[in-house]
């Protein structure tokens, strides 16, 4: 599956909100601003791997980087 968008109210972040919102999904695809240094490392610390990098994916101009995770128990 795609994930548009995982978000966790500021709040509430570095609790493992964010990593229990993608346990059990399965296959997972989503992208991410390049320049999200905090959410790469989200997704890079609960299993996620660069696949693609859509150039210019985003309005601004700013890179997109595809992620992917086969299993999304942590
Ligand atoms: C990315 C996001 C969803 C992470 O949610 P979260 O509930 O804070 O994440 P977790 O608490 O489950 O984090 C698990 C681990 O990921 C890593 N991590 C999470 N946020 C991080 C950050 N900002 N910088 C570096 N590492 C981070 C840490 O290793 C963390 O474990 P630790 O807190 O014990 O060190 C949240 O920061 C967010 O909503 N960001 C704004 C929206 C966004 O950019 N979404 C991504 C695009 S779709």
């Amino acid at each position: 599956m795609w994930v548009e968008l995982l978000a966790v109210h500021p709040d509430y972040q570095r609790r493992g909100t964010g990593a229990q919102l993608l346990d059990g999904l399965g296959e997972v695809y989503l992208v991410v601003r390049a320049g999200n240094e905090g959410a790469l490392a989200f997704y890079r610390r609960v299993g996620f791997e660069v696949v693609e990098v859509w150039s210019g994916y985003y309005g601004d101009g700013e890179d997109g980087e595809v992620l992917f995770h086969k299993e999304t128990t942590n």
